[in-house]
């Protein structure tokens, strides 16, 4: 597997005879996820993504992402949660958290629509000036507030400097097949539409044309990621749980579970893995977190964040446990030079490459964690390319799904999100809230 589980440093606190114990839960988890027999079966696309998706359209994807790289020189993606995260994770894992300060020939890309704050519009709207721009708004339901406010106000932006027509063909719009306010509204101007796969949920929707429109604008080897994740769905779908570090994974996290560890925390040793974490959390946390259940999903990047939560994580309550995903090659190397001087006391590291350094910080880390009784399950990958990157996707996907029917949750719905909706709408006077507007009025004065 190219995701391998290193279990070297939880084997102190999960035996081998708890991972039988476990070990046919999982087992059901896997036939419930084959057969389509278990909660929320009507959003398995995912399942068989890698392998099954949509090869004709896939080539409309390659080939809008020319045209946008042809004509324009920013790119405004439009979305929030499974419609926002992916995309961004995959463009900064595979490039940089500085991909629009390093783009080489490739649009920059903003991320518009994850916030209701007009600063950060009206600071997006001064970056993009009068550069020329194209804007792909995602929304599956087509109606989530966030996203169609600030698509509203960009549209109007586009239609004013390019004439309705002109901006029609640099709105591309990936939603519902049939259904939605978008996809009516796209049908109706003449915009390109890439579908969000009916049995696909949100945040399972990063090998769609949600995340691959974006991620292929940004010059990124889409065809990899897929070859990465159909190595993954074929490695991951193997039952037995020690051949198959996915659900090795899963078996561990809900042992730690049920063992008090109710927080994870998943640690990168690379900035670049900042949004996956974001990404990670949104994937677990909203398919776990309900039925008052689930692991609260947590991150760090280190060794930045043992800086500001090292002390907590050593010796603060011990909820805690990590999931620590190690590179073992950098995309790029640092040598330390030797000084004759030697002011800073660092020749003991000349000759040594910062990759180096980073796996000592690591290891010295793990060992310390454990030692105060953070069991850490390491995740170890080669590199980070497109086809890993995939693998990963996959990897933590099925890992998630398999890991909510263990815990006996739908990993697929989200029926928690509605409620802020639903208080916000009525608190905004939207017509059919009437009542709610009224107590929640009483409520807040
Ligand atoms: O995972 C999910 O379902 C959510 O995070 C959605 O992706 C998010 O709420 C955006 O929804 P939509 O794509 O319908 O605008």
């Amino acid at each position: 597997m190219s995701v391998k589980l290193n279990a070297k440093y939880i084997k102190d606190f999960v035996s081998d005879a708890a991972l039988e114990v476990i070990r046919p839960e999982v087992e059901a988890a896997h036939e419930a996820l084959n057969n389509g027999t278990g909660k929320g079966n009507d959003f398995l696309g995912w399942l068989s993504l890698p392998r099954d998706y949509d090869k004709a359209e896939f080539a409309e994807i390659k080939k809008a992402a020319k045209k946008i790289q042809k004509d324009s020189e920013v790119l405004v993606v439009v979305g929030i949660g499974g419609s926002y995260l992916g995309a961004r994770a995959a463009i900064e894992f595979i490039k940089s958290q500085n991909y629009n300060l390093l783009k080489k020939g490739v649009p920059e890309i903003y991320f518009a629509g994850n916030t209701i704050s007009s600063d950060s519009l009206n600071e997006l709207v001064e970056i993009i000036g009068d550069r020329d721009f194209s804007v792909n708004i995602i929304s599956k339901s087509g109606t989530t507030t966030e996203p169609a406010v600030a698509f509203r106000i960009l549209r109007e932006m586009l239609e004013s400097k390019y004439g309705k027509e002109g901006a029609a063909e640099r709105i591309y719009a990936t939603t519902d097949r049939a259904k939605g306010t978008l996809k009516s509204l796209s049908d109706k101007e003449g915009y390109k539409t890439f579908v969000v796969p009916d049995d696909v949920g949100g945040r399972y929707s990063v090998l769609t044309a949600v995340g691959l429109l974006p991620i292929a604008v940004a010059g990124i080897d889409v065809d990899a990621i897929m070859k990465g994740a159909q190595d993954a769905m074929a490695d991951c779908a193997e039952k037995d749980i020690s051949k198959n570090d996915c659900y090795k994974y899963a078996a561990y996290r809900n042992l730690l579970y049920r063992d008090g560890k109710k927080v994870e925390m998943m640690v990168s040793y690379e900035p670049a893995y900042t949004m996956m974490n974001e990404w990670f959390k949104q994937l677990f946390g909203e398919s776990e977190g309900k039925d008052g259940k689930g692991i609260f999903p947590a991150s760090a990047i280190f060794s930045t964040d043992l800086h500001s939560m090292g002390q907590y994580i050593q010796q603060g309550e011990r909820q805690l446990f990590e999931t620590v995903v190690v590179f073992d090659k950098p995309k790029t190397e640092v040598e330390i030079k030797e000084e004759a001087a030697n002011f800073d006391g660092l020749n003991f590291l000349a000759g040594k490459t910062l990759s180096y350094v980073n796996r000592k910080a690591f290891e010295g880390t793990v060992l310390a964690h454990s030692d105060g009784d953070v069991p850490n399950i390491v995740l170890e990958v080669e590199k980070m390319d497109e086809y890993n990157l995939g693998y990963l996707i996959y990897f933590l996907e099925k890992a998630c799904a398999v890991s909510g029917y263990v815990l006996g949750v739908n990993p697929f719905d989200q029926p928690g999100v509605e409620s802020y909706k639903k208080n916000m709408f009525a608190l905004l006077g939207k017509p059919g809230y009437e009542d709610r507007k009224a107590e929640l009025e009483a409520r807040l004065n």
